[in-house]
């Protein structure tokens, strides 16, 4: 385990009010917990943008029945065997399926499939959640 380092920070009264009540709001036990939170937040976007290895998850959601719409994404993903290391596919009712495609790559690679794949006529909503490996974050 590293070892921990204490410092202050000064904020104006407004600030650190507003930071009181998003802390509280989302749950954390502390302020420092919440810190910590958004300096990894802040550690991970800079991954993205500097271009190291990343994680995250593409989401999908389209109309299984459009035509040829099945057969585009899943020719997509084949181009993308690279960075793509699983997916889900869920029926959500009839017509609705979700695709959860769980990605690991450069962020360029990345950015590409997903841009890709929300551009395909037919998908109603598309997302890329951005995280990472885990390797520089304690
Ligand atoms: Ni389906």
């Amino acid at each position: 385990m590293s070892s921990i380092r204490r410092f202050g920070i000064s904020l104006d009264n407004d600030l650190s009010e507003k930071f009181d009540v998003r802390v509280k709001k989302k749950g954390y036990s502390n302020r420092s917990e919440a810190i910590r939170d958004l300096i990894r937040k802040d550690l991970v976007e800079q991954e993205w943008h500097e271009g190291g290895e990343v994680t995250g998850a593409v989401t999908l959601i389209y109309n299984h029945q459009k035509r040829e719409l099945l057969n585009k994404i899943t020719d997509i993903q084949h181009n993308f065997q690279k960075v793509i290391i699983s997916a889900q596919h869920i029926h959500l009712d009839h017509h609705n399926c979700l695709e959860i495609i769980a990605v690991k790559g450069n962020p360029p690679d990345v950015q590409k499939l997903t841009n890709i794949l929300k551009a395909i006529k037919g998908v109603k909503h598309g997302t890329l959640s951005m995280s990472t490996t885990g390797k520089g974050l304690t």
